[in-house]
């Protein structure tokens, strides 16, 4: 009995479980998606809201055919039912009017279809005169970007100034990527030896989500980025701090993090993959880590940047980012203690 009543309860849950997600389902339908971070409806800037323009000229153009041609085929279904007459109705063969009509008028409707088609192609493909340049770079799995006009090399998270188009030349060091920002632009692919172009642009200040797009391996969806678009003062402090860092790199004061300095540029190895600029630390391999603490996450995206995190990436890089290429290296925990003082320093 009791039994009986937990079995009819636990399926009445499954129900009411099963009916909520529909819900979820059916109403980020009717949204769009709108309310989540990376959406291509949620538009923030010229690029993406000229391809969603195109989108919905494009859908509203599709209903508006499909409707009418749902009406014919219910008009032909009423009006040659079978009424019980007796043989077979009268045949039509070769009727000049209708095959004139069925071929114009798509050709008519891709002609239309393509004006702003064509259109947009030009407008995408013609980068603003008063763009600034990065060089985005991709690797397995994370992201380089260059600031070839300011000397500026950081990872993961693009910095960008509101209302200024940014000149992407994109590229790849390994496999193809593809650099995407659902809610700035349409994703390019990132190939090696190529450099492929998208320029795009944000309109107010916001972090916005990036992810790649292109199945590159292992650890494909852990290779995310953001795009920190701010307003002009606030950019130009990050791009005057970025090149004080490399100027006049940090010297700890503190002897933790002192000690963590010799073991990052010594024995731990990791300036054999990791750059800070300004020091002996100059590997290509790994993200460049000047002005990591001024950064909001850490292994692309992986975590929030905290010194906890970042002991824990230290610690097991391949438990939080499966097939990641940083090695866990035979380090004691105090020393990891020692590297996360002196990395928390880089800001
Ligand atoms: Cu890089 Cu997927």
């Amino acid at each position: 009995m009791l039994g009986g009543i937990a079995v009819a309860s636990s399926k009445r849950r499954r129900m009411l479980q099963a009916g909520r997600a529909g819900g979820a389902l059916l109403a980020m339908g009717l949204t769009g998606c709108a309310a989540l971070p990376q959406s291509t409806i949620d538009v923030a800037g010229p690029v993406a809201r000229r391809q969603l323009e195109l989108l919905n000229f494009t859908t509203w153009l599709m209903v508006v055919i499909g409707v009418l041609v749902a009406l014919a085929v219910v008009y032909v279904m009423l009006r040659f039912r079978d009424r019980g007459q007796p043989g077979r109705p009268p045949q039509t063969r070769g009727h000049r009017g209708l095959q004139i009509a069925w071929t114009v008028i798509p050709i008519l409707i891709v002609i239309y279809k393509a004006v702003p088609t064509v259109a947009d192609a030009f407008y995408l493909a013609e980068t603003p005169p008063n763009a600034m340049q990065v060089n985005v770079i991709g690797h397995q799995w994370w992201w380089e970007f260059q600031y070839p006009d300011l000397g500026i090399t950081t990872a993961n998270e693009l910095h960008i100034p509101v209302g200024q188009p940014v000149d992407l030349r994109v590229s790849s060091v390994d496999v193809i990527h593809s650099f995407w920002v659902p809610r700035l632009a349409g994703k390019v692919d990132a190939i090696p030896g190529r450099s492929n172009k998208l320029w795009l642009q944000a309109d107010q200040a916001e972090i916005f989500w990036g992810q790649c797009a292109e199945l590159c391996g292992t650890a494909h969806a852990h290779m995310a980025f953001r795009v920190v678009a701010q307003p002009p003062d606030a950019y130009a402090a990050w791009t005057r701090r970025m090149q004080d860092l490399a100027a006049h790199p940090v010297t700890p004061a503190d002897p933790v993090a002192a000690r963590g300095q010799e073991l990052f540029t010594g024995k731990a190895g990791c300036l054999g993959c990791h750059t800070i600029a300004g020091t002996r630390a100059a590997g290509k391999v790994g993200p460049n880590l000047t002005g990591l603490a001024l950064r909001t996450t850490i292994g692309a995206a992986a975590l929030d940047n905290t010194a906890e995190n970042l002991s824990r990436w230290i610690h097991h890089p391949a438990e939080v980012k499966p097939g990641a290429l940083m090695p866990k290296l035979p380090l004691t925990d105090a020393e990891i203690q020692q590297l996360v003082a002196y990395l928390r320093l880089q800001k």
